[in-house]
């Protein structure tokens, strides 16, 4: 239950419309201001740090269909502000305990001039950021409305650094980040990160996102971002019933680009956990079916050299049994993968089964041996067909035991296919109000048959996992899966020391860290993973997932015990993260605790520059003497020729000691501490 500390109601004013007002609220420790104001009947908000702007007046907003623009003519009925403090616990995540502490404005606005309209604002600011949303509530003649455009702006105060990869391109969140100046930014996917010549850090994104469109940023002009919503196919951004409650824009701010990762910013902003019984919800490990098709070693499709196979997956469920991973995920087992499954993705059958699979037979396999199957759901984009089974789907795998499916949206660059009101086909977006709402279907009917969910080609996190925490993890940017594939060469080394400071701001990604086999030259001779083996284990304490896979095939792992080791005792649940390091694009340290012992686990990685780093280990219980078990690059590590250098070593150490972490080009660290009498 959340310990609800304070309530406050702190001021309540009525002020005559007649006046042009600035409101102020401080954050809770008087780190940030926001200041709403009627600019001549233009609602604005502006936002300071330490009495520096941040945010220059910008503008707030909506086009209504069939109505003046919502963004002029406004005067202010009323304001309140009140103050909240609680402290909550997460069912499983990167720290147990998450302080929410803010103030909060909301502002009640009318526009009397034309048909009158009300319009509410609500601001929630804390020492780590601000969110606001606009409430349009229920009024004479305003059931239901159409938002043509939202018109909130972002006016920057410099030409900061941004980190950003483009909106309205065919494959999604799946592009390598761009680092350029602001003015040279085009449209991009929130959540996008800056940093401003003296070191503050701001990511821009959204929290709640609930049968709405998606928020991507144009920039207008100069320094000033403004709210693009992902239009229908018929140019609709939102169809909305009163009263409508919008997604929070949020603003998080930092002085260093660590501050960032621990704000629980998107996570406060989000409503309290809605799945009253979550104790069917359990992070964990996970092989699979799943690399050996990406390596193009066996097929998704039917045939010879069918992957998913009764005796295939037993073998991996062996393998997982012996190391104890918590699932086997199997794909391609259903009907529907043959041929063009993109083409012709209203064929897959979630429930109907390949002759040389034998679901209940692989289920009951792996549960005696203390695994579980994992399910899995490709769409192809064909979301009507899934829809129509989808029910049905999730109930067979609750049936089979199954508490965990993985999603997938892969489709072609026509778009989510859609029946509109004439029986006319159209492309939707995967991250327009329509698709918003099919995830969150999803979501919920998972929910009703005790399964979790892992979400490829996703809607972007925007910390929904705190209401529903089924939702687990999610992809929605470029996973290892690249280096298998990509013509371009996959992920460059300093792809994730990006991540971990943009994608994964807005929550858990499934990466899939963890291969050992890193050149793969007979199955992809053109392809490989950049990094050393060392940063492969590291990147498991980096990027943050409560379902992480161990995505290499077993006889890969069993080749090298030593290094597997880290990937079996690595936790997915945690106590507490700290940053140690943060330089987006260049390195990170992250430390965290798990949850179920007392064992912290650092991850260091760095991009294709070597680097010597020093870890403070202070964060150690001082009462303690303790062991760290080091996984490091060799001396002659580096990605390019020399990948599988490591050094393993045991170290007594304690929280007094500073321990050098030398991190080869394209390479990286990890450490699991452990009390030095267990
Ligand atoms: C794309 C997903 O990212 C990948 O993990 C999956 O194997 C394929 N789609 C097939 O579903
Ligand atoms: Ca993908």
């Amino acid at each position: 239950m959340p310990r609800r500390l304070l309530l406050l109601l702190l001021v309540t004013l009525r002020l005559s419309p007649a006046q042009d007002p600035e409101l102020t609220v401080d954050s809770p420790g008087r780190v940030l201001r926001l200041s709403f104001l009627l600019d001549q009947g233009e609602a604005k908000y502006r936002l300071l740090r330490h009495g520096r702007e941040v945010i220059e007046p910008s503008r707030l907003g909506f086009v209504l269909r069939g109505l003046d623009p919502l963004d002029r003519e406004f005067k202010l009925v009323s304001h309140e502000i009140r103050e909240f403090r609680e402290t909550w616990t997460q069912p499983w995540g990167e720290k147990r305990e998450i302080l929410n502490h803010y103030r909060e404005l909301r502002v009640d606005l009318v526009r009397e001039s034309l048909a009158p309209l009300r319009l509410t604002l609500v601001f929630r600011v804390s020492d780590d950021g601000l969110g606001f949303r606009y409430v349009m509530p229920e009024q004479p003649g305003l059931d239901s409305f159409v938002i043509m455009d939202e018109v909130t702006e972002f006016t920057f105060t410099n030409d900061h650094t941004t980190w950003w990869i483009p909106a309205y391109f065919w494959n999604r969140y799946e592009y390598l980040y761009r680092r350029s100046p602001l003015s040279e930014i085009d449209t991009v996917h929130t959540p996008v990160t800056m940093e401003s010549e003296n070191g503050l850090c701001l990511s821009i994104h959204e929290a709640a996102l609930t049968n709405f469109a998606s928020m991507t940023l144009a920039r207008k002009s100069g320094l000033v971002l403004e709210a693009d919503l992902v239009p229908w196919s018929d140019g609709v951004k939102v169809r909305a019933l009163a009263p409508m409650y919008s997604p929070w824009r949020t603003i998080q701010v930092a002085d260093s680009p660590g501050g960032l990762i621990t704000s629980y910013l998107v996570l406060n902003l989000n409503e309290p956990n809605r799945l009253e019984d979550v104790s069917w919800i359990e992070p964990g490990k996970y092989v699979g079916i799943w690399w050996e098709m990406h390596l193009g070693l066996s097929t998704w499709g039917r045939g010879s050299r069918h992957g998913a196979t009764t005796e295939k997956a037993k073998y991996y469920i062996d393998f997982a049994a012996k190391h104890g991973f918590g699932g086997v995920l199997v794909e391609g087992w259903n009907i529907g993968w043959d041929g063009d499954w993109l083409e012709n993705c209203e064929l897959m059958r979630f429930t109907e089964t390949s002759e040389d699979f034998n679901p209940p037979e692989v289920a009951e396999y792996a549960r005696v041996r203390g695994t579980r199957l994992i399910g899995h759901h490709e769409t192809g984009g064909g979301v009507g067909n899934y829809e129509e089974q989808m029910t049905e789907a999730f109930a067979y795998y609750e049936d089979l035991g199954v508490r965990a499916v993985k999603t997938g949206y892969v489709n072609h660059a026509r778009g989510i296919p859609r029946i509109d009101e004439n029986g006319v086909e159209q492309g939707e977006w995967h991250h327009g109000q329509f698709m918003v709402r099919h995830y969150r279907k999803a979501v919920e009917e998972a929910a009703r048959h005790r399964i979790m969910l892992d979400v490829h080609e996703p809607i972007k996190d925007t910390g929904i996992r705190r209401t529903y925490p089924n939702m687990m993890t999610r992809e929605g940017a470029r996973g290892q899966e690249f280096n298998a594939w990509d013509p371009g060469g996959g992920n460059p080394p300093e792809h994730t020391t990006i991540l971990p400071f943009t994608r994964m701001l807005a929550g858990p990604m499934d990466f899939t860290p963890g291969i050992f086999d890193l050149l793969f030259e007979e199955a992809r001779p053109d392809n490989r993973v950049s990094t050393t083996l060392a940063k492969q284990l590291a990147l498991y304490v980096v990027l943050y997932s409560p379902l992480q896979m161990a995505a290499d095939l077993p006889e890969n792992y069993e080749a090298r015990p030593g290094p597997f080791r880290f990937v079996r005792d690595v936790p997915v649940d945690w106590n507490d993260t700290r940053v140690l390091h943060g330089e987006i694009g260049d390195c990170i340290t992250i430390v965290r605790q798990g949850r179920h012992s007392e064992d912290w686990y650092l991850g260091s990685i760095t991009d294709e520059e070597s680097r010597l780093l020093e870890a403070q280990l202070s964060f150690l219980d001082p009462n303690r003497t303790w062991v760290a078990e080091i996984y490091r690059d060799g001396t002659g590590a580096h990605w390019r020729d020399n990948p599988y250098d490591m050094e393993m070593q045991s170290l007594p150490v304690d929280h007094t000691t500073v321990l050098p972490l030398r991190l080869a080009p394209g390479g990286g660290q990890a450490i699991r501490f452990r009390p030095a009498e267990d």
